[in-house]
């Protein structure tokens, strides 16, 4: 009986999801950091979630809908491992040209996908382009969503060298700040293992969103950042 109840403890220790651990960083006490990922997945995110595991980092993915369906996986194993999954919308929108019902549309079928591939509904969207207005943040509303923006944005997909990438990513770091880069982006999957190891040793807690809003946030219909 002693043996079992051991073993049961012992287990139950080791099976702690990692956002368990993660729900212990108070970002009001430490210094926090939120990198973000838009347009996944795609070819180069697992070797993007192998950083972010070997570094003990989370992260934040804003997936776009139909590349969802298409590597479903991906998506599930991003989130086994404490990462949070957003909405970026399904065709990489941009949702201000759109007609209500379509950008309803762009976000249902999305939270449908992530719903699918992890058996959880987003509570964040991030609109593509930073394109939003009024209209799209009260659609995101009905829609049980909470509209994350950014502190900073590298431009990756500009830069495309691994070197200037992470210039860029320490030039904005700053606490509290939200980062913006691509998964999708070969130089930034291949700049991430010297970001992470740099912005640890800055101090810096690299976690959710929803970690860096601490028990503020996410509020559906809310606009973040
Ligand atoms: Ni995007």
């Amino acid at each position: 009986m002693v043996i079992h109840a051991l073993l049961a403890a012992s287990l139950a220790m080791t099976s702690l999801p990692a956002t368990t651990v993660e729900a212990k960083i108070n970002c009001a006490r430490v210094k926090c950091l939120a990198l973000t990922f838009d347009d996944g997945p795609g070819a180069t995110t697992p070797t993007l979630l192998k950083t972010l595991k070997k570094a003990g980092a989370k992260a934040t993915f804003f997936v776009v809908g139909k590349r969802v369906e298409e590597r479903p996986k991906i998506v599930a194993q991003a989130m086994a491992q404490g990462h949070a999954i957003g909405n970026h919308t399904y065709s990489h929108a941009s949702l201000p040209t759109l007609l209500d019902d379509e950008i309803l549309e762009e976000l249902k079928t999305t939270q449908d996908a992530i719903q699918t591939a992890t058996g959880q509904q987003p509570k964040i969207f991030r609109p593509p382009y930073g394109h939003t207005d009024d209209r799209v943040l009260g659609l995101a509303g009905e829609t049980e969503l909470a509209q994350v923006l950014w502190t900073g944005t590298t431009l990756d997909w500009q830069l495309r060298d691994a070197k200037k990438i992470k210039a860029a990513v320490l030039r904005l770091a700053q606490r509290d700040g939200v980062i913006l880069m691509h998964d999708t982006v070969p130089a930034t999957v291949q700049a991430m293992p010297g970001i992470v190891k740099e912005l640890k040793k800055r101090g810096y807690h690299l976690v959710t969103v929803a970690t860096l809003l601490n028990g503020k946030g996410p509020k559906s219909g809310v606009s973040y950042f």
